[in-house]
């Protein structure tokens, strides 16, 4: 059996009617910078998201950029070394300086005690902003990041690309702070392209992206700031309104089959395999089900599976204090030793809301297998 890492062909073929009138919609009103499909979205997401305001933009990425250069970031902003580049990518390029702090081993969110070490130490009077990013769909934990940020004055910009719908304590991500999310195809809410999106409860703030976003003219044409060209395309804010609808029925289909994954794999020793964790007050939107594979066996796993047919992915295979492009920050090796040893243990399985009940048994069967475990899989 051959079971792929991600297949959105098949929720393609469940909602193609749909998705292609809707693109055929666009087609037909011809107006695709901004056009009122963007509006609509862009209302709806701040209603699913409990936020005044949603803002849409290119992707993930300029929804970072755009939060820190709105809210006048430069200086320090700290956020976790264990994240796609994109979170330290968008820092850099706003003119500001990533600074990490390491993450929880359980969750693989930024450990807020560390956040408070780095902000105890005198060398960082800098740090303006705190970045969490609710990896793999967990939420970070965010009330410890609120107060460390009210204590000392500093803006905080939740990186919630992975975890539309994710909550925290009853609170929607991106409802908050300031909230970015991704519709890169792969995340739970995916575009046919890419796609961004920020949320606020600040009319200022709201109004300043607005601006940014359209080069920085207010009205068109004059320019009082330096902005960009990023907006949401009306072709996928079409699309994504669609699939907005089926979202949490999605949802609900991953968390399942992260279910279904954990009870069958836990007759598995902890010192062998170590399941996902959902922390206190987290729901867990499992954007991606990632396991830890102990005794340096992740890569012979991966191997195998793959050798069975079974596609799977590692995020992410070296932390960002240790890319060449940040060398320049002078991070070395066992500064964040939880990042560290997480980028050599971690595998994502296929979670994705298609994948069929045969599928998920096959996974399961072929992991007791390597790990010599026997038990009747259902
Ligand atoms: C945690 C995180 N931050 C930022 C991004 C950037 O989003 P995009 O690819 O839409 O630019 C992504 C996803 O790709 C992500 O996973």
């Amino acid at each position: 059996m051959k079971v792929p890492f991600l297949d959105l062909k098949r929720q393609y073929e469940s909602i193609k009617e749909e998705i292609n009138e809707a693109i055929q919609t666009v087609l037909e009103s011809q107006q695709f910078i901004l056009g009122p499909q963007v509006e609509e979205f862009e209302r709806r997401i701040a209603n699913y998201c409990n936020a005044k305001h949603a803002i849409g933009v290119a992707s993930g990425t300029d929804a970072l950029l755009l939060s820190l250069k709105a809210s006048g970031i430069s200086g320090g902003v700290v956020t976790t070394p264990f994240t796609f580049f994109a979170t330290a990518g968008a820092i850099h390029n706003a003119g500001a300086t990533p600074i990490f702090a390491d993450i929880e081993p359980d969750t693989y969110n930024i450990d807020a005690e560390e956040v408070k070490k780095l902000l105890g130490s005198k060398s960082n009077k800098m740090i303006r902003a705190i970045i969490p990013v609710h990896l793999f769909g967990q939420a970070a934990d965010m009330d410890a990041i609120m107060k460390i940020a009210e204590e000392h004055d500093l803006v905080v910009i939740e990186d919630a690309a992975q975890a539309i719908g994710e909550e925290y304590n009853g609170k929607k991500v991106g409802s908050m702070s300031i909230g970015c999310f991704s519709f890169f195809p792969s995340k739970n809410l995916g575009g046919y392209g890419d796609g961004g999106l920020i949320t606020t409860n600040d009319d200022e703030l709201a109004d300043k992206i607005r601006t940014l976003r359209m080069h920085g003219a207010k009205p068109k044409y004059y320019h009082h700031v330096i902005g960009y060209n990023t907006r949401l395309d009306t072709i996928q804010a079409a699309i994504l309104a669609v699939k907005l609808n089926h979202l949490e029925e999605w949802t609900t289909k991953r968390r399942d089959n992260a279910r279904f994954y954990s009870k069958a794999l836990s007759d598995i020793t902890e010192d062998e395999l170590e399941l996902p964790q959902i922390a206190e007050g987290r729901k867990h939107i499992f954007n991606q089900y990632t396991i830890r594979v102990k005794n340096g066996r992740r890569d012979n796993l991966k191997e195998f599976l793959e050798g069975q047919g079974i596609s799977t992915a590692i995020y992410y295979p070296l932390p960002l204090h240790l890319q060449p492009c940040f060398s320049f920050l002078g991070y070395k090796r066992g500064d964040f030793p939880v990042a560290e040893e997480a980028s050599k243990e971690v595998l994502s399985l296929p979670v994705y809301p298609d994948l069929e009940r045969e599928e998920r048994e096959y996974v399961v069967k072929k992991i007791l297998e390597f790990f010599e475990v026997e038990k009747d899989v259902q």
